[in-house]
């Protein structure tokens, strides 16, 4: 027998990862993981020349915004930059409560939880309310969070066309199970852009009896009064029973929130594994949040940039006919149909120094490969016209 000294015995995992296919894809053609430096606003250098950010989800532009810096600096020099542990077992502190209060009242709940990712405010929600048994009407198009949370809880997942309310009613009339249902929705969908069709969805919903979950990660700071969400924004409030999101997009920080019914919280903090078992959101983060929030009530201007921006965008990409799917939100898809067309337009799109991501199938259905890209409040409007410069050149590299 050889010593293991001069022989390794063949290790599949590590053939498997050394020999991925796309692995080798994305290293070969570099769409993603680039480093790019300090930001002045929407501009970030990148290779010796600076580009503009249209890929963030910095809606209302208040990453950089001095109240919010100040926020975070002053918790991180008072608090330290972490509790290191889970709140279940060395306990919460006054920041974290003071955050969940003011997220709670803002979306008009009775309590919240924050986690130190939007990631595992969602995937968690869908983890722990269904049950193995419950039935989840589920929209094809959801964020694989909730995908992932799903895949945790053990319930049986019924899927519907996208945003489709009849596909939902022919779904919800095919399953005649009397297990609870549950129906998984985003508000704003993050590829395409697309406001939840929630009066209708709901409508077909609770005659089942459905527990309603909205993640609102692109809805929230965007929709409704002063930017509460979605649901707001069609007056729903009293008939979704969770909304969660992540505090990375419009709020400015990271990490993701949980709101609903003071019932609803507290079986979370006690059944919620992602909760229980993973430590807490630090100070400096959850300082940058409550004052983005507080920012979001007091200076609307950021709030209406953004639509003024989100319009004069849009109404370019159609001038240039592009197809946009229907995007109603500042978060914008291009789609292009192939990834070796979303490969050249994303490529000539940085040559001329504007910085977007591209989504490819299995990312997004067939067919649909596409140029994600998001507009904030504090694109300028020389921004807008470079960005409208690069997109007519990308066009004529197709
Ligand atoms: C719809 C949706 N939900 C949840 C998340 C996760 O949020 P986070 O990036 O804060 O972890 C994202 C992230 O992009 C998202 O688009």
């Amino acid at each position: 027998m050889a010593l293991p000294f001069f022989s390794r015995s063949k290790n599949p995992v590590l053939e498997r990862c050394r020999d991925d296919y796309l692995t080798k894809m994305r290293l070969k053609y570099a769409p993603y993981y680039h480093a790019l430096g300090v930001p002045h606003g929407t501009t970030l250098p990148y290779e010796g020349h600076d580009v503009i950010m249209l890929s963030s989800n910095d809606y209302l532009g208040l990453s950089t915004h001095p109240k919010v810096i100040e926020a975070a600096r002053n918790a991180t020099l008072e608090w330290g930059t972490s509790t290191t542990g889970a709140r279940s077992s060395n306990g919460s502190r006054t920041f974290h409560l003071e955050l969940e209060e003011r997220l709670a009242a803002f979306l008009e709940r009775e309590a919240c939880h924050v986690h130190s990712a939007g990631y595992l405010s969602c995937l968690t929600c869908l983890a722990t309310f269904p049950q193995k048994g419950d039935v989840v009407f589920a929209d094809k198009n959801l964020h694989s969070c909730m995908w992932d949370g799903l895949r945790l809880s053990h319930a049986t997942v019924e899927r519907f066309s996208h945003n489709n309310p009849d596909d939902l009613r022919e779904v919800a009339a095919a399953t005649h199970s009397p297990a609870p249902k549950i129906l998984a929705l985003e508000g704003v969908y993050s590829m395409e852009g697309h406001t939840c069709r929630l009066p209708e969805l709901l409508a077909i919903g609770e005659p089942h009896g459905c527990f309603s979950i909205v993640d609102d990660a692109h809805g929230f700071g965007v929709l409704g009064r002063q930017g509460r969400g979605t649901v707001d924004h069609f007056q729903l409030n009293d008939r979704v029973d969770i909304i969660c999101g992540s505090l990375s997009k419009s709020l400015a920080s990271v990490g993701g929130f949980v709101a609903g019914s003071r019932d609803l919280i507290e079986y979370l903090r006690s059944n919620s594994k992602q909760t229980i078992f993973s430590a807490a959101i630090p100070p400096g983060q959850a300082a940058a949040a409550q004052a983005a929030l507080e920012i979001m009530q007091t200076e609307p201007w950021h709030h209406e940039r953004l639509w003024a921006n989100t319009r004069r965008y849009r109404a370019m990409l159609q001038d240039l006919k592009l197809d946009i799917w229907g995007s109603e939100t500042p978060a914008i898809p291009i789609v292009l149909g192939s990834k070796e067309r979303v490969y050249i337009f994303w490529r000539a799109l940085l040559e001329k120094g504007v910085f977007t991501v591209m989504s490819i199938a299995p990312a997004v259905p067939a067919g649909k490969d596409l140029i994600r890209t998001a507009i904030s409040a504090t694109h300028t409007d020389e921004q807008m016209d470079k960005i409208h410069d690069a997109l007519v050149y990308a066009l004529k590299k197709l």
